[in-house]
């Protein structure tokens, strides 16, 4: 058979094209503030991060470790300053002991595949991030699936299994903390509560809890007060709230080890360089001791939030600084964004196939480095172009 072995490259991105669902990349000129350039375009951006201790730590870090780790962590590649940071984190949640891993996907890529093998069952939420979704398909176990954030019908796939002959070896739930797309919290409670009654296991993805949820930002287990081992694995990121890159997983000893034995992301990746987990380090020593970001946090997002609401736009059902302005139709959502940019507010819109046809969102994400003015002036550029647009 004669085979042209590339032509689908440019034929399968040329559907994305003509159907208008490729990514069309912007460039940020520059620091991730709220005020930045984009395009040449100097906008309010509506997910951005930075801190100046997070910079002096990182230059620091270069000046005594250098640029590059130099190899896995396995090997020759965990420095002091790798182990520092995981004993901050597992300080800062409270837990036995922490892991990072270079990114939050690879953390969920390299964990859970390795939690649940062959004759155990994952369950799932429905809307769970795609990393998980990838790590649940690296894994050799039976999946099930559970309604979003409804513990009726968790319990309906957890009394099925048990039914089953012979029933799983080991069962594991899995959710995000907080929804990425929604900005909703998981019933972490009840799911606790359910895991415990079926002895499994708690798998909480809180990339989008940490930093904002609970005391000083610990998390989505901290703000319902959980005891801490009711959730088994607390996955993270520091790549949102704390502004660098990384992902990482706190729990028990036995967790820790388990996950840097066996995790094939982590044994087979290069670690971090050193000023990266240096500015980590930082961004613990910030949530620690100022307090005031994420207490600004949550005045900005109940402020946004109310605005909005009252100028008749829907935010959905967000609980959280992740605030979706729902528009429903994606051409409708487009333009939206793009009447934003060029008012100076950069928010991106949120169309199908990411989210379902008819909710197509601009997704904001409130930020504590902005003041009540970059809020209000956010929310004067919605004002005119939502009426504009006929949204509101
Ligand atoms: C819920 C959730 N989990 C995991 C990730 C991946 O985190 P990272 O950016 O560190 O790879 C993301 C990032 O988009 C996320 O939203």
């Amino acid at each position: 058979m004669k085979r042209d072995p590339t032509s689908f490259l440019k034929e399968e991105y040329d559907a994305l094209v003509k159907e208008d669902l490729d990514w069309k990349l912007r460039v940020l000129e520059g620091p991730s503030t709220p005020w930045c350039v984009v395009d040449g375009k100097r906008v309010l951006m509506f997910c951005s991060s930075n801190h100046p201790k997070l910079k002096e730590m990182a230059i620091r870090a270069i000046k005594t470790h250098g640029v590059g780790s130099g190899s896995v962590r396995p090997i020759a590649g965990s420095m002091d300053i790798h182990f520092e940071l995981e004993r901050r984190l597992a300080k800062f949640k409270g837990a036995e002991a922490s892991l990072v891993y270079q990114t939050g996907f690879a953390a969920n890529a390299g964990l859970i595949p390795q939690l649940a093998g062959k004759g155990d069952l994952i369950i799932s939420d429905e809307l769970n991030h795609g990393s998980i979704i990838d790590g649940v398909r690296l894994s050799h176990a039976d999946r099930g699936v559970y309604k979003h954030c409804d513990t009726a019908d968790l319990a309906r796939v957890l009394d099925e299994a048990e039914k089953k002959s012979p029933a799983p070896r080991r069962m594991m739930i899995i959710t995000d903390g907080v929804f990425s797309m929604d900005g909703d919290i998981s019933p972490l409670p009840e799911i606790a509560k359910l895991a415990d009654e079926h002895g499994a296991m708690l798998y909480v993805d809180d990339a989008h809890g940490e930093g904002v949820l609970g005391e000083g930002g610990r998390g989505i287990a901290s703000h319902f007060n959980l005891p801490r081992n009711k959730v088994h694995v607390e996955m993270g990121t520091f790549s949102k709230a704390f502004g660098v890159v990384g992902g990482h997983v706190s729990g028990s000893k036995s967790l820790v080890e388990f996950a840097y034995n066996k995790s094939r992301t982590w044994l087979l990746s290069g670690s971090h360089p050193p000023a990266v987990a240096a500015a980590c380090i930082g961004a613990i020593d910030v949530l620690e001791t100022e307090p005031e970001h994420v207490k600004r946090l949550w005045e900005h997002t109940n402020h946004f939030k109310k605005v909005m609401k009252e100028l008749g736009f829907d935010t959905g059902k967000s609980q959280t600084p992740i605030t979706p302005v729902m528009v429903g139709d994606s051409a409708r959502a487009k333009r939206l964004s793009e009447r934003l940019y060029e008012e100076n507010v950069f928010a991106l819109p949120i169309i199908y196939p990411m989210v379902a046809k008819d909710k197509a969102r601009i997704r904001t994400i409130m930020n504590a480095a902005m003041t009540k003015e970059d809020v209000d002036f956010a929310i004067g550029k919605f004002e005119k172009v939502g009426r504009e647009l006929g949204i509101i």
